[in-house]
């Protein structure tokens, strides 16, 4: 699979995080924050009461760290975790799950045509939206599934609008992800990706904005602690009331 200066054509990233899922959370684990990172951006989505009455999707769910990262902080809700790559979805089947946790295998996109219809409460899109062929479109199907004032969470890397970032990202890259990459799978296509697809990705004010342009109210940015500051970003919006 050819990764040009965006990455990969959209429609291939499935196939590479499925030639990539055995190795995956070995990688994620070796960054010490990853799962924290997640862990605080679920708790920042402030959903009520431990979840309970709550429907919640996380989109692009992969091996089921955000899915785990929902659950911990709303273990009473309903959750909906839909992925499209097989490898990585059965990596998340392989864990220990409450019969709340539903797991389906599709791309976003095609949400509806697998019965996956709103209204959700919230909405959790972890490293995701970067990797879909038409981000506008997808926020706009985001906030037809959320109920009025739902949550809308996307959790992303954006390096454009710090210089300091992005020279970490290109650190990062090339000092760890792409040789660990290449040492968990012998190839490097994910991590390739990876790289380019965040450096060409919107700078934080610019996603901002095309939330706001979808319709979103409220939106707000977080960055992260730790080496990851300013390189990954919490997104927050609520839909339309
Ligand atoms: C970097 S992983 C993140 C997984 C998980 N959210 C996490 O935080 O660890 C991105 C996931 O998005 C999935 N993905 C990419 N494009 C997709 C699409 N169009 N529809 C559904 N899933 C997609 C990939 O298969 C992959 O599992």
């Amino acid at each position: 699979m050819r990764v040009d200066k965006a990455g990969l054509p959209r429609a291939d990233v499935p196939g590479a995080f499925d030639a990539g899922a055995m190795a995956y959370d070995r990688l994620v684990g070796a960054n010490p924050r990853y799962h924290a990172n997640l862990a605080l951006s679920a708790r920042r989505m402030a959903l009520p009461g431990r979840g309970r009455g709550l429907r919640l999707l996380d989109a692009g769910c992969g091996t089921g760290a955000s899915t785990a990262a929902l659950l911990a902080v709303a273990p009473e809700a309903e959750i909906v975790a839909v992925d499209a790559s097989r490898g990585m979805l059965d990596a998340a089947h392989a864990k220990s799950w409450p019969s709340s946790v539903r797991f389906v295998h599709t791309r976003v996109e095609d949400l509806n045509e697998h019965g996956i219809t709103g209204p959700f409460d919230a909405i959790l899109s972890a490293y995701l939206l970067r990797n879909v062929a038409d981000p506008d479109r997808q926020l706009r199907v985001f906030r037809d599934l959320l109920r009025p004032g739902g949550t809308l969470a996307v959790h992303e890397y954006s390096v454009r609008d710090s210089v300091a970032a992005t020279l970490v990202w290109h650190a990062v890259c090339w000092g760890i992800i792409i040789p660990a990459g290449w040492w968990g799978t012998r190839d490097t296509t994910l991590y390739r990706h990876l790289w380019r697809s965040v450096l060409t990705f919107d700078g934080a004010a610019a996603f901002r904005s095309r939330i706001r342009d979808a319709g979103f109210t409220a939106v707000r940015i977080d960055t992260v602690p730790g080496w990851e500051r300013n390189v990954v970003h919490l997104f927050l919006g609520e839909a339309p009331r």
